[in-house]
């Protein structure tokens, strides 16, 4: 994999058949064109992921949305009006552009606009390559099956590299904003429904839709599995009480995970001291995947409130400590 600035010439890439781990604002993804099915299985090859788990596809605008769905509830236009470009995917009825191959043989179809501005040029870039104003490209999170997602370059180099052909891209797009993987809503149904928490809260939903998301969905999201998101430390979830009455053995490499309040015990690592519930989500995933550089056996997490990011911080970790 080869690493570049130019949207340009990640967008060549993907017209020919390639792919390239390309910037959010959440976290990086793994893309390929979402018409190719051998590009397609690429990504499915690359990750390690089952075949019936089903990608977001990445359009340039909410106009796009039209050519992908078969059917669009109102509530999901207004979603899409307040929150596109952003960290939100919508699931609606899929149009029949939405291969299998895609979809994983679901009847949906999952959509995002992303804001990140390097996106954005690549996807305008294909646009203006393949005349396709509705293009799109597939990405998941670029990191293998079940492991934490990226949230730099880096983090994309240390997840593929000999995995991924020499002429695969990475577009760097710096540091990903939020840090967390985009909120999914279910927009299949009367009500919208809550595939996975995001920076976009269940209260952002309530105020423009006026409408109370129900929180389960008989759809499957892997990203609803219950062990996802893990480091190969041990991830605890404890409490700044717990934390103060843990004391480490000789064996137990200990890191902490936990708001800056909250003071780091004898004898263990501080991994981060994040300042607010959206500063913890920004350093999530590079703080697990610190715990794993310094070859911690466990790390100990302290769970922010579920105000803001705070609810899509609980639920990774609690993922991530139930592996
Ligand atoms: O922030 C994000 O969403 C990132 C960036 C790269 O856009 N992408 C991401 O993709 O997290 P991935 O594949 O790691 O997670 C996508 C989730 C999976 O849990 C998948 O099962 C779910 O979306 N999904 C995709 N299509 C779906 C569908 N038709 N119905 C229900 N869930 C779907
Ligand atoms: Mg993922």
């Amino acid at each position: 994999m080869q690493l570049t600035t130019d949207p340009r010439s990640a967008a060549v890439r993907l017209r020919d058949g390639g792919l390239v781990a390309v910037p959010t604002e959440t976290v990086y993804g793994l893309a390929a064109r979402a018409d190719d099915p051998h590009a397609v299985a690429r990504i499915y090859a690359a990750k390690g992921r089952p075949a019936d788990h089903p990608l977001i596809v990445h359009v340039a605008n909410a106009l796009a949305l039209h050519s992908w769905a078969s059917s669009i509830p109102e509530y999901a236009h207004r979603l899409a009006a307040a929150f596109w470009p952003g960290p939100m995917t919508l699931v609606v009825a899929r149009s029949d552009r939405a291969g299998d191959f895609i979809t994983g043989g679901q009847d949906s179809v999952a959509v995002r606009v992303s804001s990140h501005p390097l996106m954005d040029d690549t996807l305008r870039a294909l646009i203006s390559l393949t005349s396709d104003p509705a293009i799109g490209i597939a990405a998941p999170s670029a990191n293998r099956f079940g492991r934490v997602s990226p949230t730099s370059a880096r983090h994309v180099l240390e997840e593929f590299v000999g995995v991924i052909g020499d002429d695969d891209l990475i577009l760097d797009g710096g540091e990903s904003a939020v840090g967390v993987e985009s909120t999914i809503i279910d927009c299949t149904d009367e009500i919208p429904r809550l595939l996975r928490a995001g920076a976009i809260t269940v209260s952002d939903i309530e105020r423009v839709t006026g409408l109370t998301p129900g929180l389960t969905s008989p759809v499957r999201a892997s990203g609803t599995l219950e062990s996802h998101y893990a480091p190969t430390a041990e991830v605890v979830i404890t409490d700044a009480a717990g934390l103060r009455d843990t004391h480490p053995t000789d064996e137990a490499r200990i890191g902490v995970l936990a708001l800056e309040s909250i003071p780091t015990p004898v004898g263990m690592v501080r991994l981060s001291a994040p300042e607010s519930n959206d500063d913890y989500a920004h350093v999530l995933y590079a703080a697990l995947r610190e715990a794993d550089a310094l070859q911690l056996t466990t790390v100990l997490a302290v769970l922010p409130d579920d105000s803001g990011l705070g609810a899509a911080v609980i639920d990774r970790l609690r993922r991530a400590a139930h592996s």
